[in-house]
């Protein structure tokens, strides 16, 4: 069974994925931590997103990475969030790494991803599609809290204002945008905490499994 989990920013997918992968058994894919990667190396290189060799050296770089090398914890400060998103954009980054994900998706016994474009481009055949999502306000309190208890002194406005621009960047770009699968279905965090959340999603994946 591939189970496919997407939506925006700090919406709580990462978590319910996690916690699916868990209860059925399943190896799972945190698939912003690839983007995250290649987004950390533009930062530490001062890429020049105008400048096309750089830009197919990214794309190099994504094509060899090394998914039991990806460190969840050093790659997950707001300054990698933001260029993960912006190298998202980059349809050859894009190429390169859906091969990994799909092999991954496609492996005997199936698996849990999570991120952007799973029911629609990386496994749009996955048997239960999850899109979560939750109000800006809602994900930008939830990762204030992740980003303070990180040590990051940002504030609440600070971080309201990147999800949103990360939103439209995300779901504006050409290439694979954050967008529902039409038979994807939608699960709303914005009044749910942990616990509700993943009890919601089980619920759903109990009633995609039967029908
Ligand atoms: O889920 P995350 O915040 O770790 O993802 C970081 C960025 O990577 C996000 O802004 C968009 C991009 N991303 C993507 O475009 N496609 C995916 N499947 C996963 C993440």
């Amino acid at each position: 069974m591939i189970i496919a989990i997407d939506g925006p920013a700090a919406s709580g997918k990462g978590t319910i994925a996690r916690r699916l992968a868990a209860h059925f058994g399943l190896p799972h894919l945190d698939t912003g931590l690839l983007y995250r990667a290649v987004g950390a190396k533009a930062l530490a290189d001062h890429v020049n997103f105008e400048d096309e060799a750089a830009l197919a050296a990214l794309a190099a770089l994504a094509g060899a990475l090394n998914l039991a090398a990806l460190d969840p914890e050093a790659l997950k400060s707001g300054a990698v969030g933001e260029a993960a998103s912006r190298v998202a954009a980059l349809p050859q980054v894009r190429a390169k790494l859906l091969t990994v994900q799909q092999d991954f998706a496609r492996q005997p016994g199936g698996a849990v991803l999570d991120g952007r474009d799973i029911g629609t481009v990386i496994a749009p055949e996955a048997e239960v599609k999850i899109f979560v999502t939750a109000s800006p306000q809602a994900r930008a309190a939830r990762r204030h809290a992740e980003l303070a208890a990180r040590g990051e002194g940002v504030t609440p406005e600070e971080v309201l204002a990147d999800i949103l621009k990360r939103d439209e960047r995300d779901s504006g770009r050409a290439s694979a945008p954050l967008i529902r699968a039409g038979d994807a279905e939608i699960l709303d965090t914005t009044t749910l905490n942990i616990d509700e959340s993943w009890q919601a999603a089980l619920a759903l994946v109990a009633r995609r499994r039967a029908s």
